[in-house]
Parts: structure tokens; sequence; C-alpha cells
């Protein structure tokens, strides 16, 4: 049985002092939660945020990571790093990474080996834009844009990744893919581990949905049988939301 994972993305938002009033509101309100819960926040605030939820059942996220240990990259951080400042996951991937910052499916291999050699349960994000839907590319895509995160990580490795499935026209547009379209693009995902990892790989990896997920849509997509969880942008940075995303059962 997987266990469901809520993660919220913050991206660029939340000062330090933010993000200890936000975790400090976010506790008792996701206290009971099911799901594994956990704040991907700015690189400068995960101290403060790690020290705001020690003792409760929040864990905390970075939304990048360097793929070297060390070494003249200016402006980077290493896996060692975030996970010293108190980070346990970091995002992987993210489509606005590969829009803006040049992220390759190559680049985005070296950092999930460099996050799972450091300790980090890496959040790797897939999926396609709106022209390659149309065009019938996205099962396809998704499979190769798995398969080349994955290389090189070992079956245990595999199983203790998440994945969260986001279709790129779904972030922060106000349209979510549909439940069916969205269970369906993971049970590719799932296949594809499957026919390179074996069946019990695949069954334990956590995939999650992303894309404008909230609490009114979260019931109907959690709902599905491949749908592990939500990878949460938007609706992560008020507590009332995103605790009601993560809360979700009741
Ligand atoms: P959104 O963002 O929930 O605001 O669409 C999701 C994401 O980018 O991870």
């Amino acid at each position: 049985m997987r266990i469901p994972i809520i993660a919220g993305n913050w991206k660029m938002n939340k000062t330090p002092s933010e993000a200890k009033a936000l975790i400090e509101e976010l506790k008792p309100l996701v206290k009971d939660a099911e799901a594994t819960v956990v704040v991907c926040v700015p690189a400068v605030d995960i101290a403060v945020a790690a020290q705001a939820a020690e003792g409760s059942n929040i864990h905390v996220g970075a939304q990048n990571v360097h793929f070297k240990e060390s070494g003249a990259f200016t402006g980077e951080l290493s896996a060692a790093m975030l996970k010293e400042a108190g980070a346990e996951y970091v995002i992987i991937g993210h489509s606005e990474r590969r829009t803006y910052f040049g992220e390759t499916d190559e680049t985005v291999n070296q950092r999930v080996l460099a996050a799972v050699n450091a300790g980090l349960i890496p959040i790797i994000c897939v999926g396609e834009r709106r022209e390659q839907r149309e065009a019938g590319y996205t099962n396809a895509l998704v499979t190769y844009q798995t398969m080349i995160a994955l290389t090189g990580l070992t079956d245990d490795q595999i199983r203790n990744v998440v994945i969260a499935y986001e279709p790129v026209w779904a972030i922060g547009t106000g349209l979510t893919a549909t439940d069916e379209q969205a269970n369906e693009t993971i049970g590719v995902i799932r296949k594809a581990i499957e026919n390179r990892y074996g069946k019990n790989v695949a069954a334990d990896v956590r995939i999650q949905y992303g894309g404008s997920m909230n609490p009114k849509n979260v019931k109907g997509l959690m709902a599905q049988k491949e749908i592990d969880g939500g990878l949460i942008g938007g609706a992560s940075l008020k507590a009332p939301d995103f605790s009601a995303v993560v809360n979700y059962q009741n």
C-alpha cells in the first residue's frame, strides 16, 4: 500500500519570517493527516521552516539542487547543504525550471542521482505541454522523461522516489486535467517503470498529480486508483487551503 503524499510547492513566495508563520498556522490543521505532508520552500527558508516544523508531521523540502557535491558553481546549492539545513525532499525538473532555466532530462537525472546519494527524496516532475498533448505525444513524452530521470538508480532507490505528473498546461492556469486524464497518464508512467524495473518496484513508487489542484478538486483526483498525492502550487500558500487539500479524506 502506498501512503499518499501531499506536497506544497511555494515557488518564489514567502520570506523566512513568513515561512515560519505559515508553518505554525499549518501545524494544528494538518496534524491528523493520513498523507505524508511536505512543504517545498525557497532555499533561504529551509532552516527556519525545519525548525518550525520540528516535532510535527510536516516535512520540509527544497525546490532544486545542484548535481555536483561542491566546487566552483557560483550561486548553486549542493544536496548536502540542503540536507544539513533541514530538507528531506527536493523538487527536481519542475516545468518552470525546464522553461526558464534550461533544465533538460539529462540534468534532471544528474540532480536526482545527487539528491538520492545525499539521502534526499526527489520529487521528480514530468509532464507535457498543451501542443504535445494535442499532437498525441503525452504518453511517449512522460515515459521518456521518467526513464531518463531514473537512469542509474538501483531498484530500491527507485522505490523511494516520488514522481509528480504535472501537465504544463494545468500549472497555475486554473485548468486541471480531468480525473480520468490524470489517472490514465499516471498509469502510463507506472507501466513504464514496471516494464523496465518490474511490477514490485512500480507498485511502490508514489506518483502525484500536480496542476491547479485545490480543495475543490482534490477528492475526485485522489479517488483515482493511480494517483498517490499532489504537488500543490497556488493552493499551498494559504493554511486553510493547503490543509483542506491535505485533509481531503475528511
Ligand atoms: P499550481 O502549481 O498548483 O499553482 O498549478 C503546481 C506546481 O507548479 O507544482
